[in-house]
């Protein structure tokens, strides 16, 4: 088990009168080398939960483990896996949590935020420096993952607020793939991207998984989510409301109820019945296979 969540809360602004509790006990794991997607509508707590897994928020109570690190802002709960758990464990305070982002990289909702040096290069290895890499490795490190991302060395001394959306995603996966983290996080890497962009962007991501990474992808886009991912968590107003696979979740009759947009194969699967196509659909996951059946009803 790479990541395991243990009855995790998290309450914002504690002990103010605005305070505000968005994860209400979530439990879940994630194995090394899996893709999986986080969706649940807006406000579930997607972003607020993939912050604990790098430690740049601590749970309020329950844990989350990350290989042999541990984060928690419990204190109680700290005393008691410190006995429990064993001599390789550390647990981590908000001081220590950077150790934790070498291991987990995070690409955040808006690439803008994660960029801030003048030159792209410099952006890119800021991430090995600051993980005290020496500066000519830090550099090969950079420049590998620039490469490895389709950046072309004509841009590495381009400012990255000059560059496109797509290419900004780019980068800012670059900056942390240059750090060689073990899990990657992105938090909704298609969005405002076109077709084509978004595809290269997923694509990318794939090649990453190929290499043997675990990949944690938070999106709307359901047609990603089919298209990509193996493992669904929902997520319901602070809660883990299922852990699914994409066909069993968007062939679900109430898949309405999930507030979810529904990938185009299954909006076009689901006119078909309402059109009254009648061959059995249940089984049929991919568009090859629907058109195979379309074209043998047609010829019988
Ligand atoms: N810094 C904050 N202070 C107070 N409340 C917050 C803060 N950040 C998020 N919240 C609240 O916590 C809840 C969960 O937010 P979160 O950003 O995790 O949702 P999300 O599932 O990522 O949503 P989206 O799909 O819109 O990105 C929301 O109700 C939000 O208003
Ligand atoms: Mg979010």
């Amino acid at each position: 088990m790479q990541i395991e969540v243990n009855n995790v809360t998290y309450t914002y602004n504690k002990k103010r009168f605005d305070e505000f509790e968005a994860l209400k006990g979530i439990s879940l794991k994630i194995d090394k080398g899996e893709f999986v997607a986080l969706v649940g509508k807006t406000g579930s707590g997607k972003s607020t939960l993939i912050q604990t897994f790098n430690g740049l928020i601590l749970p309020t109570s329950g844990y989350v483990k990350v290989d042999d690190f541990i984060v928690t802002g419990d204190k109680k709960l700290k005393r008691q896996l410190l006995k429990k758990e064993s001599k390789e464990v550390q647990i981590l305070n908000k001081k220590k949590a950077y150790l934790l982002r070498k291991k987990v990289g995070m690409v955040f909702q808006f690439p803008e935020y994660q960029l801030f040096a003048d030159t792209i290069l410099k952006d890119v290895m800021f991430g090995p420096l600051n993980f005290k890499v020496e500066e000519n490795l830090a550099k090969e490190k950079s420049i590998n993952a620039l490469k490895s991302v389709g950046i072309d060395e004509s841009y590495f001394e381009r400012n990255p607020f000059e560059l496109s959306g797509g290419e900004k995603r780019r980068v800012a996966i670059a900056g942390i793939l240059a750090s060689e983290p073990d899990i990657l996080i992105l938090d909704e890497p298609t969005a405002g991207l076109d077709p084509n962009g978004k595809k290269e962007i997923m694509n990318l991501i794939k090649d990453i998984h190929k290499e043997g990474k675990t990949i944690i992808l938070v999106t709307h886009d359901m047609d990603v989510v089919m298209d990509y991912v193996d493992k669904i968590f929902v997520l319901n107003d602070g809660k883990l409301l299922e852990e699914t696979t994409p066909n069993i979740l968007f062939n679900k009759e109430n898949i309405l109820d999930y507030s979810l947009e529904i990938p185009t194969f299954y909006k076009f699967k689901n006119l078909l019945k309402k059109y009254g196509f009648c061959k059995d659909l249940s089984k049929i996951n991919e568009f090859n296979e629907l058109i195979d059946i379309i074209c043998e009803d047609k010829n019988d």
